[in-house]
């Protein structure tokens, strides 16, 4: 017992500003930034830096594995009523599975064309995969519920490490991903990157939530989940944000025969979809509405719900999308927000005052991982738009407790 808690500690000393951190030998945001780098703890040469991301026998071993998928019914019945026995079983499946998610990444990574692989700040994300796959194959096996405890912590600490990785594959994409020809090889790699992770993090949170009673949740799933006050929770955060902004906000009105419906879902990726989606509405309507007199016009949001889907319709009066970008909103990387805007997104980030999402548009990343994420949830993200108008922007999801097939996480 003593040398599984020294290993753990050792394990959790480990913090990216010592092992995973890497020295640029120039500029840190060039766009034709070189592989030119060096790892600053430990200290390999140049060449080792190179191998220290290829010849990983350990990762190609996990990489050729299967993951397991679970579904959102066996999340809710396996963690109804969780004892510590369970919660055990529960991070030894994370223990089995994680390390070979996590090497599926690195593949992913090393797999990307030399321009892009070499960026910066896609080398951080990358190395912070590698330090996540080495941590938690090495982790002691888990035996005793104890084990468990410092596994958990350990869990903890890698999901905040990793809290910062869409905003930093969206500032590397932004600079690099136009020096590839084959754009849809970008998008792959986003697609399956941002969904895969969601999915990590999903399992992860799930586990962790296991360990704590919340009234009408079992982990991460909500037993009695109301569309309509997630959209009222989260159409209050972007009025805040967008009053901070613009000085003024639509007021937001939300009905439809499912605003008030409770049923068992998981809130948090339809969180992350709302609030991009709420932004954009929100931002349309105020810029399109600037200098004229009177209030904005209002953001509607319609919940439609029956035994199968429900669909969250959001519906702006904020000029639409003009024709000729009508076939870019979904592009990674594509965004009307000012470039010195796009800036200010980085640096906020990197003093980690805020991130991305905090602010009310950054990255061209909104619309795209709203659409990966829809689709990995079995759903879809479609939209209508009439110039001069408005638009409106469709999410449809599945039940997972309906009839037929659900998602798999
Ligand atoms: P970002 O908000 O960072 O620009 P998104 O992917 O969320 O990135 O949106 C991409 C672009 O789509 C926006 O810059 C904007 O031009 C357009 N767009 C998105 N939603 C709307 C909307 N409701 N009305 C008008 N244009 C929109
Ligand atoms: C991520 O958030 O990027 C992850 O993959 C989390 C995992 C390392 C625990």
């Amino acid at each position: 017992r003593a040398s599984k808690l020294v290993s753990y500690r050792a394990l959790s000393r480990v913090t990216p500003s010592r092992a995973g951190q890497i020295r640029f030998n120039n500029a840190a945001s060039s766009a034709t930034t070189t592989a030119a780098c060096t790892i600053v703890s430990p200290a390999p040469s140049p060449s080792m830096a190179c191998s220290h991301y290829y010849n990983q026998a350990a990762v190609d071993a996990a990489a050729a594995k299967n993951s397991v998928l679970l579904t959102p019914a066996s999340l809710l019945y396996s963690g109804r009523a969780a004892d510590s026995h369970q919660v055990l079983r529960s991070a030894q499946y994370l223990q089995r599975e994680l390390p070979v998610r996590i090497a599926h990444r690195v593949a992913d990574f090393r797999a990307l064309p030399f321009v892009v692989g070499c960026h910066p700040t896609l080398l951080a994300v990358h190395e912070l995969y590698l330090r996540a796959f080495h941590i938690l194959s090495n982790t002691p096996t888990l035996t005793e519920p104890e084990d468990e405890i410092q596994y958990s912590g350990l869990l903890r600490q890698l999901l905040d490490e990793h809290k910062d990785v869409v905003t930093m594959l969206a500032e590397g994409f932004r600079e690099c991903g136009r020096h590839v020809r084959d754009s849809g090889l970008v998008r792959t790699f986003l697609d399956r990157t941002l969904t895969s992770r969601l999915g990590i993090r999903l399992l992860c949170e799930h586990h962790l939530a296991l360990r704590q009673e919340k009234p009408d949740f079992v982990g991460i799933v909500g037993t009695k989940f109301c569309p309509g006050d997630l959209v009222e929770s989260r159409a209050a955060l972007v009025t805040r944000m967008c009053d901070m902004k613009y000085g003024q906000s639509p007021t937001i009105r939300v009905d439809g025969n499912g605003s008030k419906a409770a049923f068992s879902y998981i809130p948090q990726p339809i969180e992350y979809v709302l609030t991009e989606l709420l932004k954009n509405a929100f931002r349309a309507t105020v810029e399109f509405h600037r200098g004229r007199p009177g209030p904005v016009p209002e953001v509607r949001v319609t919940v439609a719900n029956n035994d199968v889907d429900f669909v969250i319709r959001i519906s702006d009066q904020g000029g639409g999308v003009p024709h000729e970008i009508a076939d870019k909103i979904f592009d990674y990387n594509f965004s009307t927000a000012e470039a010195s805007e796009q800036h200010e997104s980085f640096f906020d980030r990197v003093s980690e005052s805020r991130s991305s999402s905090s602010s009310m548009h950054g990255f061209g990343f909104g619309l795209p991982a709203s659409l990966a994420y829809a689709r990995y949830l079995g759903g879809a993200l479609t939209f209508e738009t009439m110039q001069g108008v408005g638009s409106d922007f469709y999410l449809r999801l599945r039940h997972i407790d309906g009839r037929g097939d659900t998602f798999r996480i």
